[in-house]
C-alpha cells in the first residue's frame, strides 16, 4: 500500500499491512519520505513483528514523514529472505518500489541493466523495475517526471503487476500502476491511499476508486490523477466500500473459500503465465536438463488429499502425451510399499503448502533411491521445493480456506505443464503440438470464469440436498479424479458421508448403495472424447436412476443425450477432453461449500482439519 496525507505514514502503512496479513506473506517492508529529500526503508523476512522489531531497533524517529508505502510479500521469484524483501531500491537509494505479481520479461530486463553496469542486489523480478524507473527519471524524455517515468517503464513490462513507486525528490506524491493485478485508490480528507485491497485503508475511508487495466494513478494529499500507460487521462470507477473490515478481507464474501473459488481464473492464468517462451515450455527452477527428462522411464506422482487427486488427473495427461508409465501414490503409502525407483525415475511431488510431512518424507525416500524429484508447489522457498531437483510453482496466491480450491485447479494446470515439458524433451509431441496444447490451457481461465457465472443453479440444488445422509460421486477417465475431489470436499466441509467410484465399478458392489432419492453426482466425459466412455456412463446413469437415485449430472453444454437421465443437469463449457477437470470441479466446490453453509458450519475452518499437515 501507499499513503500521502497528514498522518504519520509509518503508522498508517503498518496498520494497513496488519489488515492485509490474512493474505499470507513471508516478508514485509516499509519506505517513508520525510519531506526533506530523505527516503528511509526497512524490510525483514518473516512476520510483521520482525519488521516492527527492526524499526524500533534502528530508531523509529528516522521514519517521521507523512508519505510512504509498505508491502507484505508472497514470494514468487527469489526466496523469502531480507534482501529479496520489498521495497526494492535503485543504486542511488532514491527510488523505492513494491510490487505484486510476476514481471515475465524480467530476465531480459535484468540482463540489459547488468550489461549497463547496474549491480543487482536481489534475486527478484521487482528490483529491475526500481532500476528502470530510476534511469527513466534521471535522464531522457521523462527526466524529472516521476509519473511519466513509471508509465515509460510499464510500457516495457510483460506479465502481471501492481507497482507502487516513490522517489525522494517527490515527497508529496506516490505513483502506482496496475496490469492484471489488483489496485484500488482510497480517497480521504487531505489524504489518499493506494492498496491491493480496500482492507488496507477501510478504517480511514470507505470512498474508493477501482482502477482499470494498464492504468497509472498519482496520489497526493489533495487528490489523485489517473492516466493510461500512454499518458492519456483516464477514469477510475468510484465506489463506496459497504463491507466491514472482516468482509473486506474476504472481498465481500462470507468466507475466504468462496472468494478463493472466484479467484480460480486468475490463479490459473498466473500459474500458466511465463511458462511458454519462444515456442518452448519452461519450468521454474529447472535443474533437470532435457537429457535428464529424456532418460526418465517411469513417473511417480506422490501427494496427499486434493493434491493427490490432481496427480490422478496428471496421470492421464502424461501417459497420453509422453507414453510414459505413471504411478500415482498417496505420499503416506509410498515409501512403505517399497516402490521400485532408480535414477531414471521421476518423482513429481505435488503440495500447495510444500510442508506436508507425508510428502516430504516420500521425496526424501525417493532421493535416497537416487530418483529425481520435481516439486509442484504453491509456497516459494518451502521445504519440499528446497529438497527437490526441480520446481514448478503454482501462482495461486495464498489460500486461506482449509479446503483446497484455487490451489487444486492450479496444481492440475501445473501438472499439465510438467507433462508438456516431458513430451517436449522426449519429442513425443512436436513443438507445434506443444504450442497447441498450451494455447488450449491458456483458454481455460475464461472457461472457468464462465462456469462461475452459472453456479447459482448449484447453490439452489445444494440447499435442496443438504439434509441427505450421503452423496455418491461417479466419474470415468479424467472425470474419476474429479469425482474423488468432489467427495473429499463434501466430507471435509459438510461432514457428510460422501464416496466416489469409478462408474464402471458400480455393478461390482456399490450399486447396492442406491436407494430412493439418494443424490448421485455424475461427472460426464465430453461426448467428443472417447464416445464409448460417454455411452457407458449414460447407461450407468440410467441404471442408478432406475433404482431411484437422484441423478445430478455435470455435463458439457449441448450434451443432449444425457439430458433425459439427469434429474439435475449442470452444464459446463465444452473444453478438450484432458482439460475437463478444470471446469467440472468448480460446481462440486460450490456444492460442498453451500451445503456446509446451509448446515451452519464454518466453511473456512472445518472441524479437525489444518491447512498444512506437518505431522505424519
Ligand atoms: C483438501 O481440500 C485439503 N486441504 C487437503 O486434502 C490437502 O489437499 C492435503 O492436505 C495436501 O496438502 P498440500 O497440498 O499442502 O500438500
Amino acid at each position: 500500500m501507499g499513503y500521502v496525507g497528514h498522518r504519520q505514514a509509518l503508522d498508517v502503512v503498518l496498520g494497513g499491512l496488519r489488515r492485509m496479513e490474512y493474505r499470507g506473506y513471508d516478508s514485509a517492508g516499509v519506505a517513508v519520505l520525510d519531506g526533506a529529500g530523505a527516503l528511509t526503508v526497512e524490510r525483514k523476512a518473516g512476520r510483521l513483528a520482525n519488521l516492527e522489531g527492526a524499526l524500533s531497533e534502528h530508531g523509529l524517529d528516522r521514519f517521521a514523514g507523512t508519505a510512504g508505502m509498505g508491502h507484505t510479500r508472497w514470494a514468487t521469484h527469489g526466496a523469502p529472505i531480507d534482501r529479496n524483501s520489498h521495497p526494492h531500491r535503485d543504486a542511488s537509494q532514491r527510488v523505492a518500489v513494491v510490487h505484486n505479481g510476476i514481471i515475465e520479461n524480467f530476465a531480459a530486463l535484468r540482463a540489459e541493466l547488468e550489461a549497463d553496469g547496474v549491480e543487482m542486489t536481489s534475486d527478484t523480478d521487482t528490483e529491475t523495475a526500481a532500476h528502470l524507473v530510476a534511469r527513466a527519471y534521471a535522464d531522457g524524455p521523462t527526466a524529472g517526471d516521476l509519473p511519466a517515468s513509471v508509465r515509460a517503464v510499464c510500457r516495457r513490462l510483460e506479465g502481471a503487476f501492481t507497482l507502487v513507486v516513490t522517489h525522494a525528490d517527490q515527497p508529496d506524491m506516490i505513483v502506482a500502476a496496475r496490469r492484471s493485478s489488483p489496485l484500488v485508490v482510497g480517497v480521504g480528507e487531505g489524504e489518499h491511499f493506494v492498496a491491493s485491497d480496500v482492507s488496507a485503508f477501510i478504517e480511514h475511508t470507505r470512498q474508493a476508486v477501482e482502477l482499470g487495466q494498464d492504468q497509472v494513478v498519482v496520489i497526493s494529499r489533495d487528490g489523485y490523477d489517473i492516466s493510461d500507460f500512454a499518458g492519456e487521462p483516464a477514469q477510475g470507477k468510484p465506489f463506496t466500500v459497504n463491507w466491514d473490515l472482516s468482509a473486506a478481507e474476504k472481498g465481500g464474501h462470507e468466507y475466504f473459500m468462496l472468494k478463493e473459488i472466484e479467484e480460480q481464473p486468475e490463479a490459473l492464468a498466473n500459474t500458466l503465465r511465463g511458462h511458454f517462451d519462444r515456442g518452448r515450455i519452461i519450468l521454474d527452477e529447472q535443474r533437470l536438463s532435457d537429457q535428464d527428462l529424456r532418460e526418465v522411464d517411469k513417473v511417480f506422482v506422490v501427494a496427499c488429499g486434493s493434491a493427490y487427486h490432481s496427480g490422478l488427473v496428471a496421470k492421464y495427461a502424461i501417459e497420453h502425451w509422453c507414453r510414459l508409465p505413471v504411478e500415482v501414490e498417496l505420499a503416506s503409502e509410498f515409501r512403505y510399499r517399497d516402490p521400485v525407483l532408480d535414477r531414471d525415475t521421476l518423482v513429481v511431488a505435488v503440495s500447495q503448502s510444500g510442508e506436508t510431512a507425508d510428502t516430504l518424507e516420500a521425496i526424501r525416500h525417493a532421493r535416497d533411491q537416487k530418483a529425481r524429484v520435481l516439486a509442484v508447489c504453491n509456497t516459494n522457498g518451502a521445504q519440499i521445493p528446497r529438497e527437490s531437483d526441480a520446481v514448478l510453482y503454482t501462482h495461486a496466491g495464498p489460500e486461506v480456506g482449509v479446503a483446497a480450491t484455487k490451489t487444486f485447479l492450479s496444481q492440475i494446470a501445473a501438472n499439465y505443464l510438467v507433462g508438456l515439458a516431458l513430451a517436449q524433451a522426449r519429442g513425443t509431441k512436436y513443438p507445434d503440438e506443444v504450442a497447441r496444447e498450451f494455447a488450449e490451457l491458456e483458454a481455460m481461465p475464461a472457461a472457468v470464469q464462465k462456469v462461475l457465472s452459472t453456479v447459482d443453479q448449484v447453490r439452489e440444488l445444494s440447499r435442496d440436498i443438504a439434509d441427505s445422509k450421503a452423496v455418491l460421486f461417479l466419474g470415468r477417465h479424467v472425470g474419476y479424479p474429479v469425482a474423488l475431489e468432489g467427495a473429499l470436499k463434501l466430507k471435509e466441509l459438510a461432514y457428510m458421508h460422501a464416496e466416489a467410484f469409478a462408474a464402471g465399478e458400480l455393478k461390482h458392489g456399490p450399486i447396492a448403495l442406491i436407494e430412493e432419492g439418494l443424490p448421485v453426482v455424475v461427472v460426464m466425459p465430453s461426448p467428443k472424447g472417447r464416445a464409448v466412455l460417454h455411452a457407458k456412463l449414460v447407461s450407468n446413469i440410467s441404471e442408478i436412476q432406475a433404482r431411484g437415485a437422484r441423478t445430478i449430472v455435470i455435463a458439457e453444454e449441448g450434451d443432449d443425450t444425457v439430458r433425459p437421465f439427469a434429474d439435475e443437469l449442470i452444464e459446463v463449457p465444452a473444453v478438450p477432453t484432458l482439460l475437463q477437470p478444470l471446469v467440472s470441479t468448480v460446481p462440486l466446490q460450490v456444492l460442498s461449500a453451500e451445503i456446509a453453509r446451509s448446515r451452519g458450519y464454518d466453511v473456512d475452518k472445518p472441524r479437525n482439519l489444518a491447512k498444512s499437515v506437518t505431522v505424519e
